[in-house]
């Protein structure tokens, strides 16, 4: 499964899609770390880096699994790790607002899922999960944003899936570049 693209470019953006089809087969440690250190290596306004990585496994792996919707539990549960990611509001030095933090963060996600995407990993975000009972669970504190939480792992087979989520398991298509161009 690969996308078409008008123009060359990096072979892992062409590949990436937002795969449900995972095994259980466990991350390593040192593998999660590269994905995170992916991340940290993303811009950032006053090099602020107010993303963080909440890296859930084993007893950590089920509490959040149970903030996700049902939908999502369905495929999502078979992930080793779920990630679950959040953004500080606010400058650290001074203490003003930030009004780029999420735009920083979701920088930051997007090279922890193309580093994952080099590996062979899956890495797919959602939005489908409870922010109050996520911040509630890991006593999040209301200086971060909860931003997503991610499924990392390898990708499996896709007759684990629902009839559902088969059909819909493969790269979306996008708007037209000329949409975009104002
Ligand atoms: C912020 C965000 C939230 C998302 N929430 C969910 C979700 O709750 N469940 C899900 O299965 N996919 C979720 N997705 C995946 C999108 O549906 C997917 O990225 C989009 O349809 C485009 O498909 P593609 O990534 O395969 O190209 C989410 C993606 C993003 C970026």
């Amino acid at each position: 499964m690969i996308r078409q693209t008008r123009h060359e470019m990096l072979t892992e953006i062409k590949t990436r899609f937002a795969n449900r089809a995972l095994t259980d087969q466990e991350v390593p440690q040192e593998v999660l770390e590269a994905l995170v250190e992916a991340a940290s290596h993303a811009p950032s306004c006053f090099n602020e880096q107010p993303w963080r990585f909440l890296i859930a496994t084993g007893e950590r792996r089920e509490r959040l699994l149970a903030t996700l919707t049902e939908q999502n539990q369905e495929w999502a549960g078979r992930a080793p790790v779920l990630v679950l990611t959040l953004s500080k509001k606010t400058f650290t030095q001074g203490g003003r607002d930030n009004y780029w933090h999420m735009s920083d963060a979701g920088c930051a996600t997007g090279f922890f899922m193309l580093e994952a995407e080099r590996r062979g990993l899956t890495a797919h975000p959602m939005a489908g999960f409870s922010r109050k009972q996520a911040r509630e669970a890991f006593q999040i504190p209301e200086e971060y944003d909860i931003v997503h939480v991610m499924a990392v792992g390898w990708p499996g087979d896709l007759h684990l899936l629902s009839e559902k989520n088969q059909a819909r398991n493969h790269p979306k298509s996008r708007k037209p570049i000329e949409e975009l161009l104002l």
